[in-house]
């Protein structure tokens, strides 16, 4: 009998074929059809999880799915699964590290260069026909190139964003990270400096960390109140990296010059937010993974995970390696 598995995310007509050749595979792809009984009936059953990045699965939920033992998650963060709880149960959780490092570096350089150069705002400015002959210098932004860059998680994003400002945009590169990274230092002349003097120093911070207990509101009143007034704030980490609020008024007193923002505490950011009224801000909405190329391919490493964790012993991109499954 095969294992069942619950999915969550659409497939390719390969990818399904793929996947069934080793579960039974049961679809639960929109918001109503997962709040079913149907959805949880089959949850009570499944031996797996198939499911995009955010999904909450914690203790209370777990205690509905007594037989589950693996979750993949289409996502290389993974903040939002209890994983202490995940592996008490001795439930394998994977994710999709390295497929998607480069358009998520692309995602980030376009932050940069988006709001240094006001392109949103100038985009706006032109349609609402304000362009007259010549340019203002109330209209004209900063630049990139041979600025300073500060990257706070110097990860496999972050080595992919080093490269691209190093040879792409002769960047001086600071970095924080628990430990040095002589690879980014030989290789993109990066230097590891602690956090203040990243901030101080920095005409970009750029967030990459993964949300953490440690790396909770990590950036707040005081580390924004460190950075330059003409500095740019971006993140593309987790919205709970920085504290919202207070990113929200340094950004209204123009503490700091700009934000180029696309995550944030509550997705979707609700309307009224008063981060959508700023117009030095760009707020995308969790695009950094998100072009069909990258997003099937995380989708296929995710199926290439689960079906190893139900079936194999051997576990692949394991967030939890400890749990041994013997199937
Ligand atoms: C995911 C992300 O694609 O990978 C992550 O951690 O934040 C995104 O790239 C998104 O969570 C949808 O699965």
């Amino acid at each position: 009998m095969k294992p069942s598995v619950v999915v969550f995310q659409s497939l390719s007509d390969e990818q399904k074929v793929r996947l069934e050749q080793h579960v039974d595979a049961f679809y639960f792809l929109d918001r109503d059809a997962r709040r079913s009984e149907t959805c949880q009936q089959a949850l009570a059953q499944a031996d797996g999880i198939l499911t995009p990045g955010g999904y909450v699965l914690n203790e209370s939920k777990l205690a509905g799915m007594p037989h589950l033992k693996a979750v993949s998650t289409i996502s290389v963060g993974y903040d939002s699964y209890d994983v202490a709880a995940l592996t008490q149960r001795r439930i394998v959780l994977t994710h999709t590290p390295g497929v998607l490092d480069d358009s998520v570096a692309d995602l980030v350089l376009t932050l940069m260069l988006s709001t240094a150069r006001r392109v949103v705002e100038l985009d706006e400015w032109v349609r609402q026909g304000h362009w007259q002959k010549g340019l203002p210098v109330a209209q004209f932004g900063c630049d990139v190139h041979h600025k300073t860059l500060g990257i706070i998680g110097l990860g496999r994003i972050g080595m992919a964003v080093a490269q691209r400002a190093h040879h792409g945009f002769s960047m001086p590169i600071l970095y924080h990270t628990r430990h040095a990274k002589p690879d980014a230092e030989s290789r993109f002349a990066a230097r590891q400096v602690e956090l203040n003097e990243l901030l101080e120093q920095s005409d970009f911070v750029v967030m990459l960390v993964p949300l953490t207990q440690e790396t909770h509101h990590m950036i707040g009143k005081d580390q924004l109140a460190a950075m330059k007034r003409s500095a740019i704030f971006i993140n593309a980490a987790r919205g709970d990296v920085v504290d919202e609020q207070a990113l929200t008024q340094a950004l209204q007193n123009r503490a700091i010059a700009a934000a180029g923002l696309d995550v944030f505490h509550q997705e979707p950011i609700p309307l009224d937010s008063p981060l959508l009224s700023l117009k030095n801000v760009i707020t995308l909405p969790h695009i950094g993974s998100a072009t069909m190329q990258t997003r099937n391919a995380m989708v296929d490493l995710a199926i290439s995970n689960l079906i190893q964790a139900l079936t194999h012993d051997s576990l692949i991109n394991c967030v939890n390696p400890q749990v041994q499954r013997q199937i």
